[in-house]
């Protein structure tokens, strides 16, 4: 039994020096195996178990080239005559630089992504170089709002709005609003943003093709009983930027991995081909989910991911954020399991009808199995009705482990695709960056963040990155986004160009809109 134990761990390091793997991730393997000592039986399966997941398990050479695809799609995304059939779409978001450190100010901030809606009110305090947030509240999303019409889920964010500012007693004082919108959306102007389509479990009829800001107005009109001021849109990932762009004005990257994934990066105009003018930089919403999206996956999809995908609200959309992103990796976890448990591999070759029903198996059990708690991994295998051994435990932990690793990689891959990216841009030999984040698969997994810094560092050697966890990235982020908007408004676009001649346009850390 001792021999067959240390088999499985050889095994495992042999699997993993080949592919990638921090050296906490062993350090974790073992501490797996402390807490849920080995059985003979399943140590005998490991050849079976290791051809299920084989596939997720991704070479340095392999991400390598999965970079270089990206790479080129990314180009294609800016171009002005390959766009339209470009997976990723690479928006032009009209911010052309981060926070000066000026802004100041009360806000209110909308922020619809996830199944959550949030409203928040945020205060910019100028002298102490601080974002705060005043209140916030959250309104759930009911599904069939999700999947309904359109002018359904914006009456319902006008009613959650309605409601803050009356319990916050805000109604009287018409404050300027940002709206965190977090789908890829054509954005025309600050306040004039067009729903490409739409991601992550929405499927709202009527607002693909619509100016989203027009929508949200005329829903507040029709209430009639409340208005409001100017209007910002931003992405999730421009927020996240922005907001901890405030505190350190190195920070060019906002990255989101949460129940969708996704960044932007501060690109140099001369390449932005889609918008007039060569000179200073922009922000540019990669939508990096959408990669994929042509077939150019395809060799490091496995049979799980296509199913994902083929069940799925929108087949053949966002491929890559269905490897990567929080609102997948459990139901990929479940499908895993349930094909481990029908070759017998697992739970005596049991599967409960918890197991066999999509999205039972949420992604944050991922978290709270891999963090080697012993009564958490039993809490869940029993809630879903399984009859557990401590070898299965032990299998799930390496399932979960797998699929978040593979996850955190590619994500890996594509950061490292845009760190490279600016560098050569800038034809510097070393480029030191900061990159904001937020979303809950970075936040809450106990090992992502570290297998996914691991990774960029290897694909990006000459990248020295610093990573800054945002809080509330993407509600401050929109006040912070309308503050410069406003600010902006009131000044002479003289004065803009003066400042940026003076400062150079990447020391000028501001939002030209
Ligand atoms: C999806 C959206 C994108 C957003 C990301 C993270 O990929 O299309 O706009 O930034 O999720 O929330």
């Amino acid at each position: 039994m001792l021999f067959q134990i240390k088999q499985l761990l050889l095994h495992y390091r042999e699997i993993h020096t080949e592919t990638l793997v921090s050296s906490s991730h062993l350090r974790r393997w073992k501490e797996v195996n402390k807490l849920f000592p080995c059985e003979t039986s399943d140590v005998l399966h490991c050849e079976s178990v290791d051809e299920c997941l084989q596939p997720f398990r991704l070479s340095v050479s392999t991400l390598q080239s999965v970079s270089t695809r990206l790479k080129k799609d990314m180009i294609r995304g800016l171009g002005k005559h390959t766009h339209h059939r470009a997976p990723v779409k690479m928006l032009p978001t009209f911010v052309r630089a981060t926070p000066d450190g000026t802004e100041k100010g009360d806000f209110l901030a909308l922020d619809l992504g996830g199944t959550n809606f949030r409203v928040l009110h945020v205060r910019i305090l100028e002298d102490e170089q601080r974002v705060v947030k005043m209140d916030s509240q959250i309104c759930a999303i009911p599904q069939e709002i999700m999947l309904g019409h359109g002018e359904k889920l914006f009456d319902h964010i006008a009613a959650c709005l309605a409601e803050f500012l009356d319990s916050h007693e805000l109604k009287g004082q018409t404050l300027p609003l940002g709206f965190t919108f977090s789908f890829p959306c054509e954005q025309l102007d600050i306040d004039k943003s067009v729903l490409i389509r739409w991601t992550k479990g929405f499927n709202c009829s009527g607002v693909e093709g619509e100016d989203v800001v027009r929508l949200l107005r005329e829903a507040i009109h029709r209430r009639g009983d409340y208005d409001i001021g100017s209007v910002a849109m931003v992405n999730d990932t421009v927020g996240t930027m922005m907001s901890c762009g405030y505190r350190d004005q190195s920070c060019e990257i906002g990255m989101i991995i949460g129940t969708g994934t996704n960044a932007c990066y501060m690109e140099e105009m001369r390449n932005v081909k889609r918008v007039e003018g060569e000179d200073g930089r922009m922000c540019i919403n990669t939508e990096w989910g959408g990669f994929g999206d042509d077939g150019s996956l395809r060799d490091i999809q496995t049979d799980f991911d296509l199913v994902v995908d083929k069940t799925s609200l929108n087949p053949g959309i966002h491929t890559y954020e269905k490897m990567i992103s929080g609102m997948y990796l459990g139901e990929i976890a479940r499908l895993v399991l349930v094909k481990l448990t029908e070759d017998k591999l697992l739970f005596d070759g049991q599967v409960s009808d918890a197991l066999q029903t999509p999205g039972r198996f949420e992604t944050r059990f991922i978290s709270e199995i891999e963090d080697t708690g012993l009564e958490n991994t039993q809490r869940i295998l029993t809630e879903l009705d399984l009859n557990w051994s401590l070898g299965d435990v032990r299998l799930v932990w390496l399932v979960c482990d797998t699929i978040s690793t593979r996850s955190a990689q590619l994500c890996a891959a594509a950061l490292a695709t845009i760190a490279n990216r600016i560098r050569n841009n800038r034809g510097l030999d070393h480029l030191k960056t900061t990159v904001g984040v937020d979303g809950t698969v970075f936040k809450k997994h106990p090992n992502f963040s570290q297998q996914l810094q691991a990774t960029v560092r290897l694909l990006a050697p000459r990248c020295d990155i610093t990573f800054l966890v945002s809080e509330d990235g993407s509600g401050k982020g929109a006040a912070m986004v309308t503050a410069v908007a406003q600010r902006l408004a009131l000044q002479p676009v003289v004065f803009e160009k003066l400042l940026l001649e003076a400062w150079g346009p990447f020391d000028l850390l501001v939002a030209l809109w």
